[in-house]
């Protein structure tokens, strides 16, 4: 780690994510593995963001969070081991591959309701048609909640990231309203479960769990939030750069869609080059020495997850998809705070891919126009991905 080129400086704001994503990463890197942009400190390198992403007594997500004075409290992301340990320990079992696999039939059949809608249609908008509509319904459907609040809870969502989004400007009143609309909304819901205890959804199990002390109201309104703030925009941007990367891959398309067995690869590979999140906040609590730099106490650092996902020195031709790549990436996140909802994610993903390739096998971009990526965003995705398809 300590043969850094050099520690540069580079506005993240100027890099030209918007229309090159390997030039920018480039050129981040290059400045080096800890780069001061602004206040704070970048890291770069897979080595670099290993380090800190493993030492959360040093570099906290908890001070991170507390920055953007949430009044529920983000649970888990904002909170510190050890106590952070205890709610991984709790959520964790619902959220195993075995927990999500019950779900795979239902969510199965709404991924299929929707593409059919599509397919009868000759044409969409990925984003707009399936990839924002299918996690909020996932959401819905693991907590219980009426389908028919679906729109109202994309709407909720667009206006809470644009809150906790460090490039937007001040939260206008509209956005404000909102984020108090889904409060009370997730609030009320809360409270009419803990009169009823009947069903088998995951607000209810999540109360019922009265192991490691159980979650309070409070928590479980913090977790249900963080899920809207982590769960959802993170998958629609991964089916809107997978399947735009496919339908402008022909070769690469006809491979999966002639072999399922090729879509977990695919997604990992998918999630490596363009991953939704591409950077993570910590903030120092000591002075600490990390990729030959100091780092002052206080100072925030943001780990470079997208960056660390190019690094050439992890990954052979980093920018690029292999589907026989064995290797490891940072799309989920290293250490305590990897994501919770990872198997949740491949398999909508998994799901979406198979049921959209069962019915479209043969698709491309309408116009042939790369479709465009909005920057600087908080979570990285493409806008729109008009596809057209016989
Ligand atoms: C492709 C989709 C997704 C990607 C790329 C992704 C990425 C990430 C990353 C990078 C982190 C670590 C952040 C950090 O180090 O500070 C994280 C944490 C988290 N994610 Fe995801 N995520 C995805 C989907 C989901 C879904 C579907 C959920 C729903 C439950 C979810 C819930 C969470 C939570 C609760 C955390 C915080 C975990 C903790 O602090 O212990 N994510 N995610």
């Amino acid at each position: 780690m300590t043969d850094t080129a050099l520690n540069g400086t580079a506005n993240i704001n100027d890099l030209p994510f918007a229309t090159d994503r390997s030039r920018a990463w480039r050129e981040l890197r290059e400045a080096g593995e800890a780069v001061t942009s602004g206040e704070e400190i970048i890291l770069t390198s897979a080595a670099a963001v290993e380090f800190a992403a493993k030492k959360p007594e040093i570099f906290s997500s908890a001070r991170a969070f507390d920055r953007l004075g949430s009044p529920v409290p983000l649970i888990p992301i904002a909170i510190d081991p050890p106590e952070h340990t205890r709610f991984r320990r709790m959520l964790d079992p619902f959220f195993s591959p075995k927990k999500m696999a019950e779900r795979e039939p239902e969510l199965r059949r709404q991924a299929g309701e929707l593409i059919d809608a599509i397919q009868a249609k000759g044409h969409c908008d990925v984003v707009a048609d399936l990839a924002t509509p299918f996690p909020s319904q996932v959401f819905l459907t693991l907590f219980g909640l009426p389908m028919a609040d679906r729109d109202r809870l994309v709407q909720w969502k667009d206006s809470i990231l644009q809150f906790t989004d460090p490039s937007s400007a001040e939260a206008t009143p509209e956005v404000l309203a909102h984020a108090m609309e889904l409060f009370t909304y997730l609030t009320e819901h809360i409270a009419e479960r803990r009169a009823n205890t009947t069903g088998n959804d995951m607000l209810t199990q999540l109360m019922q769990n009265s192991e490691e002390g159980g979650m309070d109201d409070n928590e479980i309104l913090g977790l249900c939030f963080m899920f809207v703030l982590a769960g959802l925009d993170t998958v629609t941007s991964a089916v809107g750069f997978s399947l735009a990367k496919l339908a402008g891959d022909p070769q690469l398309r006809r491979r999966i869609s002639n072999d399922y067995s090729l879509i977990p690869a695919f997604i990992e590979e998918l999630l490596r080059v363009d991953g939704p999140v591409p950077f993570a906040p910590r903030v120092t609590t000591e002075e600490v020495e990390v990729a030959g730099r100091v780092v002052p106490k206080d100072t925030t650092v943001m780990l470079s997850y997208g960056s660390a996902d190019r690094d050439p020195r992890r990954y052979d031709d980093a920018d690029n998809v292999h589907l026989d790549s064995k290797a490891v990436h940072f799309a989920f996140g290293r250490g305590p705070h990897r994501c919770l909802g990872s198997h949740l994610a491949r398999l909508e993903l998994r799901i979406i891919l198979e049921e959209w390739h069962t019915r479209i096998p043969e698709y491309s971009v309408a116009d042939g126009k790369d479709p465009q990526m909005p920057w600087p965003t908080g979570t990285m995705g493409l806008k729109s991905v008009p596809l057209v398809f016989k």
